[in-house]
């Protein structure tokens, strides 16, 4: 049985505790025992029947086999992940028993993979990702590392992402185009063209609004 940390318990990090919590009740050979959270403020209250045990620096204090990183900031999360990963840790896929991944996709460690996704046939999936609730990511998809595809947001055929980048909570990307990493699509916004990396695009279709 591995027992699982679960690092960050806000909004998100209850999200990802409903999706292990759900993977346990499935069969899966996991066991959550908590959350780290550098928020004093959090420490002791139970959330979804979990502890938050303490900071994070508590790491060593608290026996674990596995992490997930539960923190919905992109550059955050790939910061406390290099961290992590530099110490030695040890990194689960959590993914909700509803989602739906094609058995040749390919989804890297860290990674977390929200109710009701579909993962399509040849998608690739970087490390220490996001597919949130309900978000369809398309066949031969290439994600990056640190990225986060919002709620219901739909990603066509062959469609790259960068590392880091933000596809918002509902957009549409169309078949094959390119959003470049660390870049953010808003929310409802309708990718007709390449995004650049860095940039900001919002709107149908998403136009920049800053760089
Ligand atoms: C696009 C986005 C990053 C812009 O954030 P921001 O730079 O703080 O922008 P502001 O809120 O200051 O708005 C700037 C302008 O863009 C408009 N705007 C903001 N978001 C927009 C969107 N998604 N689509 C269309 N227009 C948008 C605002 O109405 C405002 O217009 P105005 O100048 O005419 O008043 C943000 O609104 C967004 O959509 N983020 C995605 C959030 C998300 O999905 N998170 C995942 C949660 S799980």
């Amino acid at each position: 049985m591995k027992r699982l940390l679960i690092i960050g318990a806000g909004g998100h990090a209850q999200v990802v505790a409903d999706t292990v919590l759900r993977m346990r009740d499935a069969g899966a050979d996991i066991e959550p025992v908590g959350y780290l959270d550098d928020d004093p403020r959090l420490s002791g209250e139970i959330r979804l029947g979990l502890p938050v045990i303490g900071p994070l620096a508590s790491i060593n204090a608290v026996e674990h086999d596995a992490l997930v990183i539960a923190i919905g900031n992109n550059r955050t999360r790939r910061r406390v992940y290099e961290r992590l990963l530099d110490c030695g840790e040890r990194f689960v896929v959590a993914c909700h028993p509803s989602a739906i991944v094609a058995p040749d996709a390919i989804v890297a460690v860290g990674t977390v993979i929200g109710a009701r996704v579909v993962v399509n046939t040849g998608a690739i999936i970087g490390a220490n990702a996001i597919l949130n609730t309900g978000c369809i990511i398309e066949h031969h998809n290439r994600i990056g590392a640190h990225a986060h595809i919002a709620p219901g947001a739909v990603l066509g055929g062959d469609v790259i992402v960068g590392d880091g980048a933000l596809v918002g909570i509902g957009a549409t990307v169309l078949p094959q185009r390119t959003v470049g990493a660390w870049s953010i699509v808003g929310g409802g916004a309708l990718v007709a063209d390449a995004v650049a990396n860095g940039a900001v695009v919002a709107g149908v279709p998403a136009r920049p609004l800053r760089h």
